[in-house]
C-alpha cells in the first residue's frame, strides 16, 4: 500500500520516507560507462545511477524508447530527479512539485505545480530560471540491454 503522507502537492510518486525526496534513494552503481540495465527501469522509467565520472545521474528512457541521462538535481528545491518519473509525453518530472524537464536540452518545460508552488507567476518565474540553469545532459545509447554513456 503506497504511503501517501507526503502527497501535499499531489505529485504522485510514492515514498516511504517522512522527508521530501531531496536525498538519494539507493542509486544503482554504474560499471564504468555502462549505466544501468534497461530492465532495471520500472513504470517510473527513471532511476538514480552513481557514476565515477559525473556523480549521481538521473538515467531513464522515454516512452518511445529514447534513453537519456541528466544531472539529478531539480532547479526548484533540489529534489532528486532520478526519484521522479518520465511522463507519457517524455518529460522527466520532479518527484516533489512535478516540474517537467526536456531530457534532450535539460530545459524546464513546465514549472512547479500544486496548490502552493503552482501559483502561476511563481511557477513561471521558476520555468524561466530552469531555462537558464538547465540540467546537464549526457550522450547515451542502448547497447546489449543496457544504457551506456557514449
Ligand atoms: S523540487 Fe522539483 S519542482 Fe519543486
Amino acid at each position: 500500500m503506497p504511503n501517501l503522507r507526503n502527497e501535499p502537492h499531489e505529485r504522485g510518486v510514492d515514498t516511504h520516507s517522512l522527508f521530501p525526496p531531496v536525498t538519494h534513494d539507493h542509486p544503482v552503481t554504474a560499471q564504468g560507462r555502462r549505466l544501468v540495465d534497461v530492465d532495471r527501469l520500472d513504470e517510473r522509467r527513471v532511476i538514480e545511477v552513481d557514476t565515477q565520472e559525473h556523480g549521481v545521474l538521473a538515467v531513464g528512457m522515454t516512452p518511445d524508447g529514447t534513453p537519456f541521462a541528466t544531472s539529478n538535481l531539480c532547479r526548484h528545491q533540489f529534489a532528486k530527479l532520478g526519484r521522479g518519473r518520465v511522463t507519457d509525453d517524455g518529460c522527466l518530472q520532479c518527484p516533489w512539485h512535478r516540474a517537467d524537464y526536456d531530457v534532450k536540452s535539460g530545459a524546464m518545460k513546465n514549472g512547479p505545480k500544486g496548490r502552493i508552488f503552482g501559483f502561476k507567476p511563481y511557477s513561471s518565474m521558476f520555468k524561466l530560471f530552469g531555462n537558464v540553469a538547465k540540467l546537464r545532459t549526457f550522450d547515451v545509447e542502448v547497447r546489449n540491454g543496457a544504457i551506456w554513456l557514449v
